[in-house]
């Protein structure tokens, strides 16, 4: 078993184990059975009292239907809730990748922690080009990859991009930044080979990587294919949500008519069955009955939307919307809003202007998001947070990066300094989603707790429990 300080990953594996023979409806005599384990013994694997080692695990995927991944916890690198890289771990992680043979990028790595889905890269330019044409021989693409990317640019950076079989050039400079969708192939060159040219290259996965990636991989290439929802502009991408649900509950158009009251013209138009005419969106008061008829929320039926055009969203720092917090009288940050997309609501960009020279209780930031961050320009920051009731600082230098927690308050302040250290920020969400945080807050009382680690067989083994 992998090994961690504490026994913090004892115990999780312990309520893993608990938990999933909960599940299986297995009381302890069962499984001990079931996993071969002498009597009384169930009890100590999920007390914590003895560790859970690969032989338990590989026996209980073997009887019973669950995977080996299903009763390894996770582990825990950030037990202060923020976990720094200092700039010189970075440079030490130095390594240049060749593309047709000439070293193409060095690249370095930054905070990462195994509790978010982060690969955040500091990647310098070593091509340096002439001109802003995409299809210059110099330029080495990539084939696109699985993460997600949000990139900062620092100087005279080439950003490359193609979509649908056609390539771009953005000429980008410091301050701005791009979201690009996965596995669109792209590239980077610098302009110059006389000044800085690097990016933050921020990859990250999100509920793409982890046990959707891994469902899909058993389900195979078809199924996959069958399960893409289109996000398009229009009547389609109701219509896939109405026939979704359609499917899922066996209703029939006729069936969906008569729960709306709705015409079963209509609904043949908004499910886009009626191709002569796709009848348009849905009005207000049609998501509403339609919802009502199929048992689901608006929400369910509304299709996200995206801004990306040919795959990514671009985001120039001069164009860029900013504000101070907490407000502009007595501002302890001037906020800037980078590159984003709606169809990834959940992840926030942001460059932080850190003007106050001490921490302000109003100037606290928190998040339900992942939050990675990265010292850019030249000026040191300090950063304090709280975590289980414990205060920390840092002073972050330059190229200095950190992970935090969601829901640790952070504050950043110039330690007094007359400069203004300048921060960039990328919010994101993990596997906790919104239809997990709706889960937790409608849980029977006392199941949050039991749901991060359940320490209990889910019943009274001597009569029904009273407690109130
Ligand atoms: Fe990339």
């Amino acid at each position: 078993m992998p090994s961690e300080a504490g026994d913090g990953f004892r115990r999780r594996a312990a309520a893993l184990l608990r938990s999933a023979a909960n599940d299986l409806k297995r009381d302890d005599d069962n499984a001990e059975r079931d996993l071969g384990l002498e009597p009384g013994s169930f009890a100590d694997y999920t007390s914590g009292r003895r560790p859970v080692d690969w032989g338990l695990i590989r026996r209980a995927a073997e009887v019973w239907p669950l995977n080996e991944r299903d009763l390894l916890p996770v582990h825990d690198d950030c037990p202060r809730g923020l976990s720094v890289m200092r700039a010189k771990e970075s440079r030490s992680s130095s390594r240049v990748l060749a593309r047709g043979g000439e070293g193409y990028y060095e690249y370095r790595d930054t905070a990462m922690s195994r509790i978010a889905s982060y690969r955040p890269e500091w990647i310098r330019m070593l091509r340096v080009v002439g001109d802003n044409d995409p299809d210059n021989p110099l330029v080495q693409w990539n084939r696109g990859h699985l993460l997600y990317q949000f990139t900062y640019f620092v100087g005279p950076v080439n950003y490359y991009y193609r979509w649908q079989g056609r390539s771009y050039c953005a000429p980008m400079e410091t301050g701005d930044s791009v979201w690009g969708l996965p596995f669109a192939p792209h590239s980077f060159t610098a302009r110059s080979d006389s000044e800085p040219a690097y990016i933050l290259a921020l990859t990250y996965g999100g509920s793409l990587v982890g046990d959707a990636q891994r469902e899909l991989a058993v389900l195979g290439r078809q199924a996959a294919h069958g399960l893409a929802l289109p996000v398009a502009d229009g009547p389609s991408s109701l219509a896939a949500a109405l026939r979704s649900f359609m499917a899922a509950q066996a209703v029939t158009p006729a069936e969906l008519a008569a729960r709306t009251g709705l015409a079963s013209a209509r609904i043949r138009q908004l499910t886009g069955e009626d191709t002569e005419d796709t009848g348009g969106s849905a009005v207000e008061s049609e998501l509403g009955v339609l919802a009502q008829g199929l048992g689901v929320s608006v929400r369910d039926l509304l299709p996200p939307r995206s801004g990306t055009h040919h795959g990514v969203a671009i985001q120039h720092g001069r164009d860029a919307r900013s504000w101070f917090l907490p407000d502009e009288d007595t501002p302890a940050y001037r906020l800037t809003r980078l590159a984003g997309d709606p169809l990834h609501p959940h992840t926030s960009a942001l460059q932080v202007d850190v003007l106050t020279p001490a921490a302000r209780s109003d100037a606290q930031l928190v998040t339900y998001q992942h939050q990675y961050l990265y010292v850019l320009g030249d000026q040191p920051v300090e950063v304090g947070w709280e975590h289980s009731g414990e205060r920390g600082t840092e002073l972050l230098e330059p190229g200095d990066s950190a992970y935090v927690e969601p829901q640790v308050p952070v504050t950043f302040s110039t330690g007094g300094g007359g400069q203004h250290p300048r921060v960039l920020l990328l919010r994101i969400a993990g596997a906790v989603t919104p239809e997990v945080r709706y889960a937790l807050g409608t849980m029977a009382e006392g199941g949050i707790n039991r749901y991060i680690a359940e320490d209990q067989l889910w019943y009274s083994k001597e009569g029904s429990d009273r407690r109130a």
